[in-house]
């Protein structure tokens, strides 16, 4: 028993007398370096697709929001207020008539439920 107290007591002192360098770990992150494909898509020069650009391609390309499946306004509603509370985008409950108003121009009409 004496001799595990003495041993540990020196593992101790060890440990606390002589930080540990860094560790080396194996398969260490690398940075690396990628080429995003060209944004080929774009929003149309209309009203609606001024909107668009004003309030969502601070985080969505022109491409990604053109190539959503098409959505009813109501749908669209529920979509730009998750945008808001959930994400911050930064537009108030006054923005969103109108940005849902272009969501669903864009698109044209949207089909019959
Ligand atoms: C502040 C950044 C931000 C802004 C501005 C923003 N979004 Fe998003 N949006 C997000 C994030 C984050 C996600 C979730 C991405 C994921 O899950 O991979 C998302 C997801 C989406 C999705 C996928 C479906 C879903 O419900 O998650 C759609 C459609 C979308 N956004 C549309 C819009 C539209 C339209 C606008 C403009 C009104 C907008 N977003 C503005 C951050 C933003």
């Amino acid at each position: 028993m004496r001799t595990v107290l003495i041993a540990t007591l020196a593992l101790l002192a060890a440990c606390s007398s002589e930080p540990d360098p860094a560790p080396k770990p194996s398969g260490a992150l690398q940075p690396v370096s990628i080429t995003l494909p060209a944004e080929t898509a774009a929003l149309p020069d209309t009203p609606a697709g001024t909107v668009l650009s004003q309030h969502c391609t601070a985080c969505h390309s022109p491409d990604f929001l053109t190539r959503q499946p098409v959505m009813t306004a109501e749908k669209w509603q529920a979509t730009v207020t998750k945008m808001r509370e959930a994400y911050h985008a930064p537009i108030t409950p006054a923005d969103e008539p109108a940005i849902v108003a272009a969501l669903v121009t864009l698109q044209g009409a949207p089909p019959a439920r």
